[in-house]
């Protein structure tokens, strides 16, 4: 397995690539690997020659009080299970390879993100929508993939790479989950011993949505307030939203019905955990 970290030696791998004749699937991440990430990496590996990982912790995406500081990062463990599970190449920049000065082109994303994260999270998906387009630029791959963990990122994606006309195939992948449901994410480890016995609540929040709306129940109102009693009588989080929306648009619905997400995001001490399931009623 090759590390880069420079962007001029990565173009020249990626041209022997695509001279050979290589489909490129590649997998964007900040780091601090885990079984999501590596489900992705396994998904890439089925239906491309060459997968390839990128390793960024994207300063752009972080508001001025959130975790980029603290982000955990581990490098050395990445490269590891990045080799066990056969990626081909990791690309690993730093902020000044990515970014040589301040920024004067951002890509400003309109639509989708007035809800979930992206209302909490002011400017986060430009973040993530300019690193985008600067990652898939350099990289050119086949196809790209995502987690449904971060459904409001993958609906983001779907139109970034639209409306840019990127010659880039989506892959939507879904949630892995630890053994009591927790969605896997690089920031659980941030949860106190407390917290970490807690945060299972979340999912199961989702699960009694779900029960619920199998049952009949067409409610968005009851099915939230539902939710939020479950949540805050077996967390000492705080709720920062928990929505019912239509999938993939995210726009308001008056009762349950069509294809919907039901998303939540709970805020403990040192980290802000999200987790979603999307449904076909
Ligand atoms: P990061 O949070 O590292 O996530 C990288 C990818 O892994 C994303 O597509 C995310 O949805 C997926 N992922 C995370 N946890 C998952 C889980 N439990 N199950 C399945 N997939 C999971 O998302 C980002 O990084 C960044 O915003 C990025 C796209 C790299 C742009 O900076």
């Amino acid at each position: 397995m090759k590390q880069l970290t420079s962007i001029n030696e990565l173009n020249t791998e990626i041209h022997q690539y695509k001279h050979l004749g290589n489909t490129i699937g590649y997998v964007p991440t900040m780091g601090y690997l885990h079984e999501g990430h590596l489900n992705l990496i396994e998904a890439a590996r089925k239906e491309n020659d060459i997968v390839i990982l990128s390793i960024f912790v994207n300063p752009l995406q972080f508001g001025p009080n959130e975790d980029f500081d603290s982000y955990p990062r581990d490098i050395k463990r990445d490269l590891e299970l990045a080799a066990k599970c056969g990626v081909d190449l990791v690309f690993s920049p730093d902020v000044a390879e990515m970014y040589p000065s301040e920024p004067s082109y951002t890509v400003i994303v309109k639509n989708r993100v007035n809800v979930l994260c992206g209302r909490s999270r002011v400017g986060h998906f430009d973040g993530v929508a300019t690193v985008l387009t600067k990652l898939f630029n350099i990289v050119q791959p086949n196809r790209a993939y995502f987690g449904m963990k971060d459904a409001q990122q993958v609906a983001v994606v779907e139109g970034l790479l639209k409306e840019f006309h990127f010659p880039i195939e989506l892959r939507a992948i879904e949630t892995i989950r630890e053994q009591d449901g927790l969605a896997k994410s690089s920031r659980n480890v941030k949860l106190s011993e407390q917290e970490r016995k807690e945060a299972p609540a979340i999912y199961r929040s989702l699960t009694i949505a779900e029960t619920a709306i199998k049952n009949g129940e067409k409610s968005k109102d009851i099915i939230i307030e539902q939710m939020m009693k479950s949540i805050e009588q077996n967390t000492s989080g705080t709720i920062d939203y928990i929505e019912v929306l239509a999938y993939p648009e995210l726009q308001d619905i008056e009762v349950i019905k069509g294809k919907v997400i039901i998303a939540v995001a709970v805020k403990f001490t040192n980290a802000r955990l999200i987790d979603n399931i999307t449904l076909d009623v």
